[in-house]
């Protein structure tokens, strides 16, 4: 295993382009190399639409078209003086790395009110004060999304707060690159795809009529990616490669007795697992926006903010790979972007005016200007991103 990672290195030079295999490198090792600038850069900021049409609840009457331009009001501002309320944005994972790092990038801006959703409520409460987030921008809500009772313990939570939902970020994941066995979610789903994914799906199934209330400009969901699961990059093309098969492992539970642990239905493996729900992470954004952006006129968005080497999802990691990985990134690959860049990047795709088209998977290119890019065949493959869906909601209990 010391060998593999250290094999990271010269592998790496012989490596000429980026989509090219023939990559001998087996990992989970999350290259992360940045997209060349060529690629397709569009920075429309599709209007949103007026179409209220949502069945299950249908609000109050808006007079809201154009979403940049109309803003949410604050009734109580004194006379003459109409304000836009604070946005509210929940952060899932907002403990550490990228999600600690949005949630402090929007916190700062003192026009964002988040929540953090975390597991470990004292390590979130610690995270906050280090990073120095004002006591008044954020409040920590217990979430494990290893656990489907949690995640629906957390929405009544949220409801009864009284708060309005404006943005919801599905970021939190757990990566498990050396595991030999694996290990189960508290309703016995393999744990990368049962948190990373279907803790996700179910949040943010019972999150979207919150959305879909909110009067907020510009209301957005979104759901972290990954390049290691897109094919079509040079990361993504390191073994173990994401692959989702004919999706029977998902279909059969996930549970490693009378169906495998994998989506596919092949062994354990750990750095795969991490792939393919991230797959699955982007193949839901997509089917959401499909399926609701019509009606609800919310933004679907999914992004790989780059590659963050120092974060915790490398815990699991031998040491040698964690003392490389970083430095790897930074000299080599150049594709690493530290913690601050990468929650400013997210931040972008939470709040900024101009990443409002729904249904993107955004990256940065070199010079950090955010592009619209591409997924690969099967992170963008519609039949499949339905049979994900169809399969996750009868997993979670909503159909
Ligand atoms: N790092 C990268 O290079 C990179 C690249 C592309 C995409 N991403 C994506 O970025 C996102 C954030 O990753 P990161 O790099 O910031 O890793 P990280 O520092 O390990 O953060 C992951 C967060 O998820 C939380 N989490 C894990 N299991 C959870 C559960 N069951 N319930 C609730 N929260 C849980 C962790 O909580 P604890 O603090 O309690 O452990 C932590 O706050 C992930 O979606 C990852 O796939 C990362």
């Amino acid at each position: 295993m010391a060998l593999q990672a250290a094999s990271l290195v010269p592998a790496a030079f012989s490596i000429p382009k980026e989509g090219r295999s023939g990559v001998s490198l087996r990992d989970s090792s999350l290259l992360g190399i940045s997209f060349p600038d060529h690629l397709k850069i569009d920075f429309s900021s599709s209007t949103l639409r007026s179409k209220r049409g949502f069945k299950q609840r249908v609000g109050a009457v808006r007079a809201q078209t154009i979403a940049t331009t109309t803003p949410a009001v604050n009734r109580a501002a004194p006379e003459g003086k109409k304000t836009l309320r604070k946005g509210s944005v929940i952060v899932t994972g907002a403990s550490s790395g990228l999600g600690l790092a949005t949630a402090k990038a929007l916190a700062e801006t003192g026009k964002w009110h988040v929540i953090m959703a975390c597991r470990d409520f004292l390590k979130a409460e610690r995270a906050a004060k280090s990073a120095g987030i004002a006591k008044e921008n954020y409040n920590i809500m217990h979430l494990d999304l290893a656990s489907l009772d949690s995640v629906r313990q957390f929405v009544d939570n949220f409801r009864r707060s009284g708060r309005p939902l404006d943005v919801l970020v599905c970021n939190a994941a757990v990566y498990y690159p050396t595991a030999k066995e694996p290990t189960f979610t508290a309703e016995g789903f393999e744990q990368s795809v049962g948190t990373n994914h279907l803790g996700h799906f179910l949040l943010s199934r019972l999150l979207l009529d919150d959305l879909n209330k909110s009067d907020y400009p510009s209301r957005r969901l979104i759901i972290v990616g990954s390049i290691t699961g897109n094919t079509n990059t040079l990361a993504g093309n390191v073994p173990p490669k994401a692959n989702l098969g004919d999706l029977r492992g998902l279909a059969g539970g996930l549970n490693g007795l009378n169906s495998s642990s994998m989506i596919d239905g092949a062994d354990f493996d750990g750095a795969k697992a991490y792939k393919d729900s991230k797959v699955c992470n982007m193949l839901t954004m997509q089917e959401f926006h499909r399926r609701y952006h019509e009606e609800t006129g919310i933004t679907f968005a999914s992004l790989y903010p780059g590659c963050i080497a120092t974060t915790g999802l490398f815990r699991e990691h031998i040491p040698l790979f964690r003392t490389l990985f970083p430095p790897f990134q930074k000299y080599i690959t150049k594709g690493y972007v530290s913690e601050d860049e990468a929650g400013e990047r997210l931040a972008q795709v939470v709040s900024d005016p101009s990443l409002t088209k729904s249904g993107v998977y955004w990256s940065w290119n070199r010079a950090s200007a955010s592009f619209e890019n591409q997924l690969s065949q099967e992170a963008s493959d519609t039949q499949k991103a339905r049979k994900v869906w169809e399969i996750s909601e009868k997993l979670v209990g909503l159909a």
